[in-house]
């Protein structure tokens, strides 16, 4: 049986720390997203101690876990953080995060945005096109600001990865392309409300194998090198967030060993090495906790019918991927293997398949590296009220986020007048 960081098993019980996972569920229903305020910590601190002896910043990308509890622990620790959206900064200043630790990353950013990331002062705009270099330098001028700017760049490297988590090769959208970035960089220093600081890359996600981080690395410091041949000098890197994790067999390096492969890199560099690590932070920190309604069997195949869905957890569904799931105690049914599925109506409706299990309706599955790309991708897709948020401290159960309601769904939505005849 394979362990995740948070979860242990104990006379057939798992547990989160030190707090059964079968009285959360009790306690508060199903689903239900439940994190380990330890381990996210660790996978943080991992980071942090495998970095000592470089000048870093670790921006936590906000995207794969954003409640303002996980921001919350990750900001007293010191992490900075990887914004997409105000949305997200407006996360990161209620969860008591320092805007100066902000980089904005994403392909869109709205001069509305661009403002308020502005007044509150970010350490840098991860910039993905000449035009919205444009928009941001005349924003910035219109607010009296300068922007701070990182040139995001495409490397063009194979992240080996799932297509739609790939994000460094030509033919994807992100970025600029690198051969193309020095033009665009001597544009920006003539720019008088902009800042250049740094260059930055994110070349995909759930990456297992180091190479690619050394290529594009590498493909980076030549054009840093280049860069400061033309006068510019900057004084930050960002090579991205990425880095996998173990959802299955997969053996991802540890954050000490990928850091141990790229500081050889930066030895003798005085720029400052910014990360943006999102998923090896909160994956394996995470379950989600659903309950088997109903066992169903069609002659061929066997379906534990559970009460979450892939408005709750849609990574199945969108990229096939393989996620653990086991029974939260020891059942005395017999075993058998399972699709497991649930009430939303569509064929792609699945949470596992072909999975031994020994279960009966009722029994609560805990299905395993849920705390990134879960909650955060979660929707109302068939009415369904989104499931609750719980962060575990030792034996302390902290609800962070309340299942909605109903109600929750309605707000908002109102009827048309009535016809006056
Ligand atoms: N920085 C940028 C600019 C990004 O686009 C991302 C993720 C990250 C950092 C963090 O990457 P991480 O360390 O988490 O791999 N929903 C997908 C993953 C999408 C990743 C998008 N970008 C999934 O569930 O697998």
């Amino acid at each position: 049986m394979i362990m995740h960081h948070a979860i242990s098993s104990q006379d057939g019980n798992l547990f989160i720390e030190s707090t059964a996972l079968s009285t959360i569920a009790g306690q508060l229903g199903t689903p239900c997203y439940v994190y380990s305020k330890a381990a996210i910590s660790n996978n943080f601190l991992a980071y942090q101690s495998a970095l000592v002896d470089k000048e870093h910043l670790i921006c936590y990308a906000v995207k794969a876990n954003s409640n303002i509890a996980v921001l919350q622990t990750l900001a007293e620790l010191g992490a900075g953080f990887d914004i997409v959206s105000i949305g997200e900064l407006e996360r990161v200043l209620r969860a008591g995060g320092d805007p100066a630790k902000v980089v904005f990353s994403g392909v869109a950013k709205t001069a509305s945005e661009m403002q308020r990331a502005l007044e509150l002062g970010i350490h840098c705009f991860n910039v993905e096109s000449e035009a919205e270099l444009e928009l941001l330098n005349s924003t910035a001028s219109s607010c009296g600001a300068t922007a701070a700017v990182s040139l995001r760049v495409n490397p063009d490297v194979d992240a080996q990865t799932h297509p739609y988590i790939s994000t460094g090769l030509k033919e994807n959208k992100f970025g600029i392309d690198i051969n193309l970035a020095a033009q665009v960089y001597q544009r920006a220093a003539q720019m008088a409300h902009i800042n250049v600081v740094g260059v930055d890359c994110h070349i995909g996600s759930q990456l297992v194998d180091i190479a690619p981080f050394v290529s594009a690395l590498e493909r980076l410091l030549a054009l840093v090198d280049e860069l400061a041949g033309l006068g510019i000098a900057l004084k930050h890197i960002d090579i991205g967030g990425g880095l996998g994790v173990r959802y299955d067999d997969e053996e991802p390096p540890t954050p000490q060993s990928y850091m141990s492969a790229i500081l050889p890199l930066l030895m003798d560099r005085s720029e400052t090495l910014v990360l943006e690590p999102g998923r090896s932070i909160t994956a394996n920190a995470g379950v989600m906790l659903t309950q088997v309604q109903y066992l169903k069997s069609n002659g061929e195949k066997n379906f534990a019918i559970v009460d979450a869905a892939m408005n709750d957890m849609i990574r199945p569904a969108l990229y096939q991927a393989w996620m653990d799931i086991q029974s939260i105690s020891t059942g005395n049914s017999e075993s058998a293997v399972y699709d497991v599925v649930g009430p939303v109506c569509e064929t792609g409706d699945f949470l596992a398949k072909d999975r031994p299990l020994s279960i009966c309706a009722g029994d609560y599955l805990c299905l395993m590296s849920a705390g990134a790309y879960g909650f955060v991708m979660s929707s109302n897709y068939n009415s369904r009220p989104r499931a609750p948020e719980v962060m575990v401290d030792g034996d302390q159960i902290h609800l962070v986020r309340q299942r909605e309601t109903i109600e929750d769904l309605l707000s908002g939505e109102s009827l048309l007048p009535a016809v006056v005849r």
